[in-house]
């Protein structure tokens, strides 16, 4: 089997049934996303599959083979998922960073469907948690998106990812 994640195709050995997130973290070493609930209910796991969000822990990995497959480290090549990460920087949101790939894919799909969603909108589909309580900065930066008054700063954007730590590793 194989899998297109972030424009690149990458042999896969997993059984057919083995959760998605395990392929990529574990076999394929993109560690980006990350493993919270298990149980589809927490959004740390999410990632894109043909531009719609997923919760990977759930997903089941022959399901999404030859699906075009985006993680955190390949946000920064979609459009819409560049201006998220800047939108995440300017507004500093995360804390510990644990939960922000999957906040970061959530908002990316909303806005990739819906450019001017509703605060009905935002609300349905931000549903990731966040041990840290950061939701009023996600919902700040949701909402300059959604207002279309944040344009992306693009060369900064990829130093404010790194030291914003928004794969949820530590800024060294
Ligand atoms: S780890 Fe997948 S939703 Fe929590
Ligand atoms: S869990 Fe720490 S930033 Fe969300």
């Amino acid at each position: 089997m194989e899998l297109v994640i972030n424009g690149k195709t990458y042999p896969v050995e997993s059984d057919a049934d083995t959760p998605l997130l395990w392929v990529i973290r574990d076999e394929l070493g993109l560690t980006g996303t990350k493993y919270g609930c298990g149980i589809a209910q927490c959004g740390a796991c999410s990632v894109l599959v043909d531009g719609e969000v997923m919760r990977s822990c759930v997903t089941p990995v022959q399901g999404v083979a030859g699906r075009h497959i985006t993680t955190i480290e390949g946000i920064e090549a979609d459009d819409v998922g560049r201006q998220v990460v800047a939108a995440w920087v300017e507004h500093q949101v995360p804390q510990c960073g644990y939960c922000q790939s999957g906040q970061v894919m959530a908002a990316t799909s909303l806005l990739r469907a819906t450019a001017h969603p509703t605060d009905d909108q935002i609300a349905a589909t931000m549903t990731n948690l966040c041990r840290c309580g950061t939701y009023n900065a996600i919902h700040a930066a949701v909402h300059d998106l959604a207002r279309g008054t944040f344009a992306t700063a693009s060369a900064a954007d990829a130093d404010g990812l790194a030291g914003l730590a928004i794969d949820g590793s530590r800024p060294s």
